[in-house]
C-alpha cells in the first residue's frame, strides 16, 4: 500500500533532490508507464499533457542526421520518434527503472534508444558533443539552480545547435495541484521559488520534489549560457481532448496555460 503523504513547501538542494527523486522515479515507473504509455505511444513525440506533439511543431527542426540528448528520457519514447527520424538520439535519466521500461521498447519496437542513468545537472558527455539538446517534461523542474542545467546544456552542445525543454508552465505555480474547479483558485504566491515537496506523512522525510521558476528566471538561465531565445511556447488546451493527467484537465485547460516550452539556440 502506498504512503500517504503531504505537500509543503521547504528548502531541498539538488543532492536530496536527486535521492529522492531517483526513488520516487524507481517507485512509480511500472504505474506511470501503464496508466501514461499509450498516451505518449512507443515512438511518439509529446511534449506535455495537452498532447502537444513533435511531428506537428517541428521545434527541434530536422533532426535528421543529427547528435541529439534527451534529458530526462523516461522511457524513451520522443527519442526513439528522434531515431525514427533520421537522428542519432542518446537518452539520460535519474531513474534505473524508468531506463528499465525504455529497454522494454526498445526490445518490442526494434528501435533502440542508447540510454545513460545520471542527472541532467551533471551530463557526462565532452563538450560540444550533440546539436540538439530537449527534454519533454524531464530534468528541468526538477533542478534546485536552473543555471546549472541550462548551463550543462550549453556546454555539451555544438554551436548553433538547439535546446528545447518544456516545463509546468510558470503561472501555474499559484494553484494547488488539483484538476477540478477547485485548483482554479491562486492562492500562492507566483514568485514563491521554495520547492513543492511531497512528505511521507510516516517518516516526516521527502518523498519527491519539484523546483519551480518564474518565466523570467528561465529567460535570465538562457541568457547567461549564452542562448539566443527563439519561442516560448504556450500550447493551448484542444477543446476535443478530455484527459486528466494530474492537475492538468480539460476544465483548467481551457482557462490557464499548463505548460510552457522554451525553445533556443546557441550563435554559430
Ligand atoms: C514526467 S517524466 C518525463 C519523461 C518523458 N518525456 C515522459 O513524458 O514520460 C520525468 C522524467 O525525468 C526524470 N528526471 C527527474 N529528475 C531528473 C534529473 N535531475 N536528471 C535526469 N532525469 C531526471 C525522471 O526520472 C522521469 O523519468
Amino acid at each position: 500500500m502506498d504512503t500517504p503523504v503531504r505537500p509543503e513547501r521547504r528548502a531541498v538542494g539538488q543532492d536530496e533532490t536527486d535521492r529522492v527523486n531517483r526513488g520516487e522515479w524507481d517507485r512509480y515507473s511500472d504505474e506511470y508507464q501503464a496508466t501514461h504509455g499509450p498516451f505518449l505511444g512507443d515512438s511518439g513525440f509529446v511534449w506535455s499533457p495537452e498532447g502537444t506533439d513533435e511531428s506537428e511543431l517541428r521545434l527541434l527542426g530536422d533532426v535528421s542526421g543529427a547528435d541529439v540528448l534527451e534529458i530526462g528520457c523516461g522511457a524513451g519514447q520522443c527519442s526513439r520518434w528522434v531515431l525514427a527520424h533520421g537522428g542519432r538520439p542518446v537518452g539520460l535519466d535519474l531513474s534505473w527503472r524508468q531506463l528499465q521500461h525504455s529497454r522494454r521498447i526498445d526490445d518490442a519496437t526494434g528501435l533502440v534508444v542508447p540510454v545513460v542513468l545520471g542527472t541532467g545537472t551533471r551530463l557526462p558527455f565532452a563538450d560540444d558533443s550533440f546539436d540538439v539538446v530537449f527534454s519533454a517534461f524531464g530534468a528541468l523542474q526538477f533542478v534546485a539552480q536552473e543555471q546549472v542545467v541550462v548551463d550543462e546544456a550549453a556546454r555539451v552542445m555544438r554551436p548553433g545547435g538547439r535546446f528545447a525543454f518544456s516545463i509546468t508552465h510558470p503561472t501555474r505555480w499559484m494553484f494547488q495541484d488539483d484538476p477540478s474547479e477547485a485548483g482554479l483558485v491562486a492562492d500562492m504566491s507566483y514568485w514563491d521559488r521554495t520547492p513543492y515537496v511531497e512528505v511521507s506523512e510516516d517518516t516526516g522525510r521527502p518523498t519527491y520534489v519539484e523546483h519551480h521558476r518564474t518565466i523570467g528566471d528561465w529567460v535570465r538561465a538562457l541568457a547567461r549560457a549564452g542562448f539566443v531565445l527563439d519561442d516560448l511556447v504556450e500550447p493551448e488546451w484542444p477543446p476535443e481532448h478530455d484527459r486528466t493527467w494530474g492537475g492538468w484537465s480539460r476544465t483548467r485547460g481551457l482557462l490557464t496555460p499548463g505548460t510552457a516550452i522554451y525553445v533556443a539556440h546557441l550563435p554559430r
